[in-house]
């Protein structure tokens, strides 16, 4: 037991991040029951399909289950109370401003956690109330911060400034990376690329097939001047880059908009869309190499991060 694992009532302080597209009741379930916490990602859902992935998830398993709310999304307030109405307890913001929901969530004595990607955003999130931070580094999947701060540099200083719970993400999707984290303060971790590789995610089978063949240099984060994310390269992630060496400015950011569209990353990472959609994975893709069951990542997970503490090359 550690401070995260009594914050969230689970086993082990291992989550599993919201995945737009990806992580629905059935994943959220699944790493629950296996004893770390699942979360369901809401950014691409209308309320009503959240409630459907909520309930499904709350009918799969009794163990806690968490929602993940992005900011950036106009049904931010609806979402939140649709999850509120639906009992869920535990309550992960992102990409926005601490300040905007967490005072609303405390009032319904809630856990709230907030992802940073800088120190400052930390401190400020613990100033606003949170329970606990979530500190990403810029190797992960999805969005990204700008500063481009990576997982080893940014735990070690969020550790030092702030003193509520501190789970670390990006990058990490075995037991020596866990392991790695804990040593650097991390109170737990959050992955999100390594649960997108299991049977129980709903990426699409093409998607993660696809993955099977990643490289240490498939991803890059683009889109920095819009909003930062990083991508599988693939045409679509081409032609963005091809916009980003011709245009600057108010221009870029409007062609950015304008090619990006609607619908891309459903189309890609959910329909398998390969060539036009928009593919989301963080850079340890190039590690994963199998699509195992949720209950196979937990086992290895913890098999490995214990081998990797006895290994320890160096005992001063
Ligand atoms: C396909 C995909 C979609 C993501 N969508 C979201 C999201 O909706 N909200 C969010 O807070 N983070 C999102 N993330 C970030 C993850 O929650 C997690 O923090 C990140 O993947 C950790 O880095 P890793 O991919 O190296 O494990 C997404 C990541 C991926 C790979």
């Amino acid at each position: 037991m550690n401070k995260l694992t009594k914050l969230f009532g689970i086993d082990y302080p291992i989550i599993q991040g919201g995945m737009v597209w990806v992580s629905g009741g059935k994943l959220a379930a699944a790493v629950s029951r296996a004893g770390g916490l699942g979360i369901v990602g809401a950014g691409s859902m209308q309320p009503e399909l959240l409630q459907r992935h909520i309930t499904k998830a709350q009918s799969l398993t009794s163990k806690p289950i968490a929602v993940n709310i992005p900011l950036l999304y106009e049904k931010a307030h609806e979402q939140i109370d649709m999850a509120l109405s639906l009992g869920i307890k535990i309550f992960f913001t992102s990409a926005g401003s601490p300040k905007k929901f967490t005072s609303y969530l405390k009032d319904h004595a809630v856990t709230v956690v907030h992802v940073v990607s800088t120190p400052e955003q930390a401190k400020s999130s613990e100033e606003a109330g949170v329970d606990a931070v979530v500190a990403e580094g810029f190797e992960a999947g999805g969005h990204n911060g700008r500063d481009e701060i990576t997982t080893m540099t940014l735990i070690p200083q969020v550790r030092d400034l702030i003193k509520i719970p501190l789970i670390a993400a990006g990058g990490i999707a075995d037991g020596r990376a866990m392991l790695a984290a804990l040593s650097l303060g991390a109170d737990g971790v959050q992955m999100g690329t390594r649960f997108l590789m299991t049977r129980e995610s709903s990426a699409h089978e093409d998607f993660k097939n696809l993955l099977l063949q990643a490289t240490p240099s498939s991803t890059k984060t683009l889109m920095k001047a819009t909003v930062p994310v990083r991508l599988f390269s693939n045409k679509f992630a081409e032609e963005i880059l091809q916009i980003e060496q011709s245009f600057h400015g108010e221009n870029l950011k409007q062609k950015l908009k304008d090619h990006l569209g609607k619908y891309r990353a459903q189309h890609g990472m959910l329909e398998g869309d390969l060539i036009n959609g928009e593919l989301e994975v963080g850079q340890v893709i190039a590690l994963i190499k199998n699509i195992p069951s949720v209950e196979e990542v937990f086992i290895e997970l913890i098999r490995d991060y214990q081998q990797a503490y006895k290994n320890l090359p160096l005992h001063l």
